[in-house]
C-alpha cells in the first residue's frame, strides 16, 4: 500500500465548487474522502461499471478510479484517484456552467415545467441542442439508470458535463460516484439500517425518487445501461483491496452497506424493467 504525501497547500488547489478536498498532480486527479467512504464507493462503481455495456456498446465513456491512501494535513486518510481525461485543449464545462454561458436561467427553467418528465426531456434536449452531441438524452439516462443502481444521489448540475475544444463537443467520461453505495456515513448513519436509508433516498437533479427518475428517462430515451446480474459473491470481490484502506472496525460495515445497498437497488430496477 502507498502513501501519498501532500501540503496543505496543494490540497487546497481545487476548480470544483464541490466539499471534497482535490488536486491534481502528474496527470491525476486526487480526492479525499471526507463524510465517509467516498474513494471505496467511487472504485468499487467504477470497477463494476467494466461488467456493464458502456465500454464496448455506447460512445460513452467512464472513469476509472483507485484507492489511495493520502497523508494530508497531517494525517493519514483515505481517497482516490482517476487519470485526467483531458486531452490538450479540451476543457470540461458543466451543465450549470453550460446553460449560464448560454443566458439561461437553468433552476427557473426547470422549475417552470410541470413534470418530472417534462424536465429531464427538456434537459437533455437542450443540451443536445447547445451542444451538437445528439446522444446527450441517451447519455443522460444511462448517467440516471447507473445512479439509480447504486444510489448515487449526487448527481447535480456540476456532476454532468460536456467536454469542449475549439468550439467542438464531446461527452465526457462518466465523473464522481463517490456518494454512491450509502459511502456519507453523516447523513446516512452506520447503525441505520440500510434498507430504510435507501428507501428515503432522494435522487437528483430533480429531487425525486430513483425509480421515478429512471422510468421517466426511459420512456423518453428508451433503456441505455445494461449490466449482469451482481450477486453478493462478485460484489464482495470487488471490495477486498479497497476495504483495506479503512479501519478494521469498520469493514464488516461497509461491505454489508455496500452489498445491501446493490442487491437491494437491483431488484427494483428488475421490478422497473418489467413493467
Ligand atoms: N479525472 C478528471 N479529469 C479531469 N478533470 C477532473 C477529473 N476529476 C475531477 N476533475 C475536475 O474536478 C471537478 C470536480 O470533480 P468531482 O466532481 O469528481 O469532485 P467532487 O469533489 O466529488 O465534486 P462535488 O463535491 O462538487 O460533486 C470536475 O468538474 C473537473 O473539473
Ligand atoms: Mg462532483
Amino acid at each position: 500500500m502507498t502513501i501519498k504525501f501532500v501540503t496543505n497547500e496543494k490540497v487546497a488547489e481545487t476548480s470544483s465548487k464541490g466539499n471534497q478536498e482535490k488536486w491534481r498532480e502528474n496527470g491525476r486527479w486526487y480526492k479525499l474522502d471526507q463524510f465517509g467512504y467516498e474513494g471505496l464507493s467511487e472504485t468499487v462503481i467504477s470497477r463494476l461499471l467494466e461488467y456493464s455495456n458502456i465500454k464496448d456498446d455506447t460512445p460513452f465513456r467512464f472513469v476509472r478510479y483507485r484507492m489511495e491512501k493520502i497523508n494530508a494535513h497531517g494525517r493519514e486518510r483515505g481517497g482516490c484517484s482517476g487519470a485526467d481525461f483531458l486531452q490538450q485543449g479540451e476543457s470540461i464545462i458543466t451543465l450549470s456552467h453550460l446553460f449560464k454561458r448560454e443566458g439561461q436561467n437553468l433552476k427557473e427553467s426547470l422549475t417552470r415545467l410541470s413534470s418530472d418528465r417534462k424536465r429531464i426531456e427538456w434537459l437533455a434536449e437542450e443540451t443536445a441542442a447547445f451542444t451538437g452531441l445528439e446522444f446527450f438524452p441517451q447519455y443522460l439516462t444511462l448517467l440516471f439508470e447507473m445512479d439509480a443502481l447504486f444510489l448515487n444521489d449526487d448527481r447535480h448540475l456540476n456532476n454532468i458535463a460536456v467536454l469542449e475544444k475549439d468550439g467542438r463537443f464531446d461527452y465526457c467520461p462518466i465523473f464522481d460516484n463517490g456518494a454512491g453505495l450509502l459511502s456519507n456515513v453523516q447523513t446516512a448513519p452506520m447503525d441505520i439500517d440500510p434498507a430504510s436509508l435507501i428507501r428515503s433516498a432522494v435522487a437528483k437533479p430533480f429531487n425525486t425518487t430513483f425509480n421515478r427518475q429512471i422510468i421517466n428517462a426511459q420512456k423518453l430515451f428508451g433503456r441505455q445501461f445494461r449490466m449482469p446480474k451482481l450477486n453478493e459473491d462478485a460484489i464482495r470481490r470487488e471490495l477486498v483491496e479497497p476495504l483495506t484502506y479503512y479501519a478494521k472496525r469498520d469493514r464488516t460495515y461497509i461491505s454489508e452497506r455496500v452489498c445491501k445497498t446493490i442487491l437491494i437497488r437491483q431488484k427494483e430496477y428488475e421490478k422497473i424493467l418489467l413493467r
